[in-house]
């Protein structure tokens, strides 16, 4: 889901161009939409529909829908450039509002034309844009896709007057989208969202009762097969659609990342009974990524589902890392710079095997970045016992890139400090903080955040964050009272 950045960027003239030509040229494709649609109507009589767009006593409407596409292509340019500016500023975003508003009005049309208005997959726009971007924008794509859809029902229909069932269809489309929209928002089960097709087919029988009141009390399966209709055909061309907007525009749901954070998925599986230690640091930075990445403003789930798999590359060779070691430690027995070498290359490894098994490209970034260029301390200073004179310090550290995204700095810093934290004998309140600040600070002065867009407003908000939820998993205990058996008996 795309969330709003809190810093708006200021546009180049570049960007208006391409964003205004983008515009232009989805409005020109709706209006061949709507041509299309006349061609149907017209029994794919193509001098047939000439007649019923181009025609002396039709072009009036023809050119009232031009003017009206227009006017609503505006509205929306207007309402993205103040609402959600830098969603539009990449061409590929505005591609995606668009095509979601083609698709749904072209099914709709085929729906309305070859079966019933009212089984129309009303809820499917809405459903889409909040799936793939957000929940806003889909409240707004609604009533959007709303007024297209009647004003492509005006055009095929070639009258002001049209058909009623046009009007009622109108209104069914605004209130089904909206309740379909308060239902699936937060689900995070596609089986669930597929059971909510029939809760969504209520409000369209709802509507059909009381718009078409007279017919419905002769005719009741009708309605209510049109409903169910209605409702199952927007659940299942949303599912059906979603992984091709997931691959085509690099979306990642949150379906996608539950899916990749389930225990049962195939390198998590890998990681449980290969590398138990690393499951378990990387559980444990899950849960501070997620809760980091809320306080600032970021995607939560996509910060958990980096923080899974930011340590994947270890499978590689899992004993060669101190959590999966259990007394052995194989490092005794290499050179320096070999243990360096086996340690620094997980995050290749990981990105490596990331992209192997299709995951999502964010996570092999973030496994990528989730050293930076940071030295491997301990080698370093081992290397330095048998070398006299000075040692490139570059040679014993991670090859970077830097973290590239905030994402990928929160994973950095969660990383460091549950490893650090996960030392200390005193895990009290005080000496976390003094450990999750010394991380940080180790971080900055090796700068490591300077290609990322984290502010210090940020790294104070993910300190403290850092800081409050580990206090709070190694929370002091009290000690419990040795028990004595059998020595006093008064
Ligand atoms: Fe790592
Ligand atoms: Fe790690």
């Amino acid at each position: 889901m795309f969330k709003q950045s809190q810093k708006i960027k200021k546009w180049a003239r570049a960007d208006y161009a391409r964003t205004i030509a983008l515009f232009a040229l989805h409005t020109a494709i709706l209006f061949l939409i709507f041509v299309f649609a006349a061609f149907i109507e017209s029994n794919y009589d193509f001098s047939a529909m000439l007649g019923l767009v181009f025609s002396s006593q039709n072009i009036e409407i023809t050119i009232y829908i031009v003017i009206a596409l227009v006017l609503a292509s505006v509205g929306m340019f207007l309402y993205f450039y103040s609402e959600h500016r830098d969603f539009i500023r990449f061409g590929k975003n505005v591609n995606l509002l668009f095509i979601i508003v083609e698709i749904s009005i072209v099914v709709m049309y085929l729906v309305g034309h070859f079966i019933s208005v009212y089984a129309r997959p009303f809820a499917l726009c809405a459903l889409l844009a909040l799936l793939l971007i957000n929940r806003r924008t889909a409240i707004f794509l609604n009533t959007v896709v709303c007024i297209l859809m009647f004003m492509a029902d005006i055009f095929v229909a070639n009258s002001f007057a049209g058909n009623v069932q046009y009007y009622s269809a109108l209104v069914i489309c605004y209130t089904t989208s909206l309740f379909a929209i308060y239902l699936v928002y937060g689900l995070r089960s596609r089986l669930l969202v597929f059971v909510m097709g029939f809760a969504i087919a209520v409000p369209v029988i709802i509507c059909c009762i009381s718009l078409e009141f007279s017919d419905f009390v002769v005719a009741p399966t009708k309605y209510i097969l049109f409903g169910l209709t209605s409702g199952l055909l927007s659940v299942t061309l949303m599912m059906a659609l979603l992984p091709f907007f997931e691959k085509i525009f690099s979306v990642i749901t949150d379906y996608r990342l539950a899916e990749i954070t389930d225990h049962k998925s195939t390198l998590i599986k890998e990681l449980i009974s290969h590398a138990p230690g690393t499951f378990n640091h990387s559980l444990v930075v899950s849960t501070l990524a997620e809760s980091c990445a809320n306080a600032i403003g970021e995607n939560a789930l996509l910060a958990r589902a980096c923080a899974y798999y930011h340590d994947i590359g270890k499978l590689k060779q899992p004993q060669f890392f101190t959590e999966n070691q259990q007394g052995y430690n194989p490092h005794n027995e290499l050179s320096p710079e070999l243990s360096t070498d086996i340690i620094r290359s997980h995050a290749k490894d990981g990105y490596d095997l990331i992209l192997k098994y299709h995951l999502p490209q964010m996570l092999a970034d973030v496994a990528l970045q989730h050293h930076g260029t940071l030295p491997i301390r301990y080698f370093y200073v081992k290397a330095l016992k048998y070398t006299e004179g000075e040692l490139d310090i570059a040679n014993y550290s991670y090859p970077g890139p830097k973290p590239q995204s905030k994402i990928a700095a929160i994973i950095m810093i969660a990383d460091g400090a549950e490893a650090k934290v996960r030392t200390l004998s005193d895990r009290s309140h005080p000496k976390v903080d003094a450990a999750v600040r010394e991380i940080i600070e180790e971080r900055m002065n090796f700068d490591q955040f300077s290609e990322c867009e984290l502010t210090m407003r940020d790294i104070d908000i993910i300190r403290a964050t850092i800081t409050n939820s580990l206090a709070g998993v190694y929370h002091d205990r009290v000690a419990y009272p040795k028990l004595k058996f059998g020595g006093n008996k008064n």
